[in-house]
């Protein structure tokens, strides 16, 4: 299976180097990936807040985030909190606005891997606090934050970080989640596309 060197190499770290600093135009890039990103209907209802390590945007976002993510955060370089506007008077939009955020961060995550950054999707956050603190608007829902990090020497990391990124990533066999004919029926189970047994 040829995985684009992108993909394949994509993973969500946790043991970031806090010395790492991000130029400019590599986080203005991966902002550029978002903005690029397909929106149902155009309508681009994605709003980024983009805190720099040292600054109290940052701060601000480690503060909001769920306990779990406050021990790893700190080291990342940026931390980007993905919302969706609500448009109440389309309620069309409002149907699409994760899916919209979803795109966006995807290719935010792979454009940081193309700059040698690593991006890590974070779903762990208290929105009333991302809320209050940040004072966003009714009808705008913070979404996922990434944090954008550069991959530290294990070593230098802290152990329990270092054990949670050593742990085994899997995936389910492709032939148990594509189907084909009827739902649950496994793609080319009618012999006419041999997918492998076990993609991981
Ligand atoms: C919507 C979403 C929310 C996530 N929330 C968290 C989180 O709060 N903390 C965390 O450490 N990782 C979080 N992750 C990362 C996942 O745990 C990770 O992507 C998954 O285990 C697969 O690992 P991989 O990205 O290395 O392939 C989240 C990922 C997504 C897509």
């Amino acid at each position: 299976m040829t995985l684009h060197p992108l993909l394949a190499g994509r993973w969500s770290a946790r043991g970031y180097d806090p010395a790492a600093e991000i130029a400019p135009e590599q986080l203005e890039a991966i902002l550029e990936a978002g903005r690029w990103a397909p929106t149902g209907g155009g309508v681009q209802p994605v709003r980024y807040l983009v805190g720099l390590r040292g600054d109290a945007t940052f701060t601000g976002i480690v503060d909001g985030l769920k306990r779990g993510n406050q021990s790893w955060t700190p080291a990342a370089a940026a931390l980007v909190v993905l919302c969706t506007t609500d448009q109440p008077d389309e309620p069309k939009m409002h149907d699409y606005g994760a899916v919209d955020v979803g795109l966006a961060a995807g290719q935010m995550i792979i454009q940081a891997q193309a700059e040698g950054w690593n991006a890590h999707p974070i779903g762990g956050f208290r929105t009333e606090l991302l809320t209050e603190r940040f004072n966003i608007p009714a009808g705008t829902r913070p979404l996922l934050t990434l944090a954008i990090g550069r991959i530290a020497d294990a070593l230098t990391v802290d152990p329990d970080i270092a054990e949670r990124d050593r742990r085994p990533r899997t995936r389910l066999p492709l032939a148990e989640v594509t189907y084909a004919d009827t739902w649950g029926t496994p793609l080319g189970s009618g012999g006419t596309f041999g997918l492998p047994e076990v993609a991981e």
